[in-house]
């Protein structure tokens, strides 16, 4: 589930093809028409959907639909790689355990929108990313994999942003293999 640049979800793709990732990214699914990720999904040749959330009547709507998706496609594992929209007990509930995310903080400093702007504004000397498991409580799941990076003194949103997304690219893909492993999957 990506809503951006889906430089998570290439991250994802490029461990599973190099055989890093045990395990296939089955689908992509995009919230906004036109966004980094389905043009990466397009250029790597994995399948992906557009399901608009401004076409469905609430959260939990929406939440139907990407159950509907992800049974379809017959996905083990869901992750939310830049998906800026709240997801609702359904779809957490849908997938226990399987449903992970990414966050570019150290949880639970930092939760909710620009986390990265939020660092910086608080003057913290190291931040970085988590990836967890998704709860109903935002941000606030069980963690599987952290990285921490250095807040640089001449840091701005950008560079503080990239030197963040260079490690999410690195636990994101150890994140999912742990949630699987934990699953039993991994013994299919
Ligand atoms: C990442 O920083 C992730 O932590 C946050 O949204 C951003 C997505 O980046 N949830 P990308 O679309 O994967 O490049």
């Amino acid at each position: 589930m990506a809503s951006g640049a889906g430089s998570n979800f290439e991250a994802l793709v490029a461990a599973s093809r190099s055989g890093a990732l045990p395990g296939e990214v089955q689908l992509l699914v995009v919230n906004q028409p036109g966004c980094g990720a389905s043009a990466r999904a397009q250029r790597l040749g994995v399948p992906w959907q557009l399901i608009d959330h401004r076409l469905h009547s609430s959260r939990e709507e929406l939440d139907r639909a990407l159950i509907a998706a992800f049974q379809q496609a017959r996905v083990d594992l869901v992750v939310m790689a830049g998906w800026m929209r709240i997801v609702t007990p359904v779809l957490i509930q849908a997938f226990p355990d399987r449903l992970v995310n990414i966050h570019p903080s150290l949880l639970p400093s930092f939760r909710g929108i620009d986390a990265v702007g939020q660092a910086l504004a608080t003057g913290v000397r190291l931040s970085g990313c988590t990836a967890h498991l998704v709860c109903e409580e935002v941000d606030a799941g069980q963690v599987l994999v952290q990285a921490a990076v250095p807040v640089l003194a001449d840091d701005d949103h950008a560079s503080l942003s990239a030197r963040i997304h260079a490690q999410e690219h690195r636990i994101l893909p150890l994140a999912v293999q742990l949630a699987a492993q934990r699953l039993g999957l991994d013994q299919n």
